[in-house]
């Protein structure tokens, strides 16, 4: 075993001593202080991926509602992701659900959290990131509604006001499950009516700033598939830029070994999730063809994982569950994984591979 594999071991060992929010906020005030242990990146031109104006170095990003509050974005970026995505963000700060409200399926390698967009609010988030500045990765801003809220689409246009100008891109989060009745935006009408306003908001924004702030839409994997195909022909009429598969399920997979656990109320991440959502990434890149950009999130705590759902049809992917179990040791495993694959498939880049495997994860059916 590496040093650096000893250092991560025990240092996911202590912090599964405490209890899941305990160890998140420790995490969380390592890294924002300096504290955490950087084994460095991987350099390689291969990784690299332009999306018009964007580039990223690598294709492992930090998934939303890990820094939700935007405190460590520069430090997770040195841990090697190539983008951070903060976040949920909702206008006004809000307490989310009473504790606890996260829960680890250790035996599993799962999560199931129910904390209900708990944040600074816009006004504190925007001040932070104001203040990090330019960020050695990619940086999206994951924007949401409040619990509260009486007018939800307009709890989206002003995130894309607010943070347009500080955003590498924008991601409209519709599928947390721990809102009550948001994931119901994903409806058709609903949908398209929320992601007209939005494109909107952020063309004006586009006039304003004279940079096109790219917009991306999160989907639950909780849908069948004709909502895919519903949700993919909104996103392309109404222009979205690109979206991400998946949020959180809150399906209850038989197979679970943490029987007691499971039956904590929230959204299910991790190990069990890997396959539900990369069919529905699978059958989403099927339903929008080759060139709209798709971030593939659900299950990687591996680099074959990892290298799943490229070839299932993501752009890039990205990661929370497995940090929880793996430690930041595995975002560089990924990469040299994914760099090694690009050089024994002798192709240039590793956007060649993307989709590779398309039809064999998006012909298996989505048991709902
Ligand atoms: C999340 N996720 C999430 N997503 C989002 O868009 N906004 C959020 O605020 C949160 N919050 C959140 C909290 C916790 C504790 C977890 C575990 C997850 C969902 C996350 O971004 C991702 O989509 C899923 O967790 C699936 O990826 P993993 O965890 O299986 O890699």
């Amino acid at each position: 075993m590496s040093i650096e594999d000893l250092i991560n071991k025990v240092g996911i060992r202590a912090l599964h001593c405490l209890d899941p929010e305990t160890s998140h906020n420790a995490t969380i005030k390592m890294l924002s202080t300096g504290l955490a242990p950087s084994f460095g990146q991987i350099e390689d031109k291969a990784l690299e991926y332009k999306w018009g104006d964007l580039t990223f170095k690598n294709p492992v990003g930090m998934a939303a509602g890990f820094d939700k509050n935007a405190q460590a974005i520069t430090p997770l970026m040195k841990l090697g992701f190539g983008h951070v995505e903060v976040g949920t963000v909702t206008p006004l700060p809000q307490e989310g659900n009473p504790k606890p409200r996260n829960f680890r399926l250790s035996a599993d390698r799962a999560v199931i959290n129910r904390y209900g967009f708990n944040n600074d609010g816009h006004d504190v988030v925007y001040e932070r990131i104001r203040k990090v500045g330019r960020t050695p990765g990619v940086l999206g801003i994951n924007i949401g509604a409040n619990k509260l809220s009486e007018d939800r689409v307009a709890d989206y246009v002003l995130g894309v006001n607010r943070f347009a100008e500080l955003a590498d891109y924008l991601t409209a989060n519709i599928s947390s499950p721990n809102t009550p009745g948001l994931r119901d935006l994903q409806e058709k009408d609903a949908l398209a009516h929320l992601l007209a306003a939005i494109i909107e908001a952020r063309n004006v924004q586009e006039d304003r700033l004279g940079r096109k702030v790219p917009v991306m839409l999160k989907i639950a994997p909780d849908v069948t598939e004709e909502a895919i195909k519903e949700i993919a022909e909104v996103v392309m009429t109404q222009e979205v830029d690109g979206m991400i598969v998946s949020n959180t399920t809150i399906a209850r997979p038989s197979t679970l070994k943490d029987k007691a656990q499971a039956k904590e109320a929230g959204g299910l991440s991790g190990a069990p999730l890997f396959e539900r959502s990369t069919i529905a990434l699978a059958k989403t890149r099927r339903a929008v063809g080759p060139d709209l950009p798709l971030f593939g999130v659900g299950g990687v705590d591996t680099p074959e994982k990892a290298a799943a759902k490229i070839f299932a049809g993501a752009n890039q992917i990205q990661l929370y569950s497995g940090m929880v179990y793996e430690g930041q040791g595995l975002v560089k495993k990924i990469n040299h994984h994914l760099s090694r694959l690009v050089a024994l498939r002798n192709v240039s880049n590793l956007q060649d591979l993307v989709g590779i495997d398309n039809d064999l994860w998006a012909d298996k059916p989505l048991d709902l």
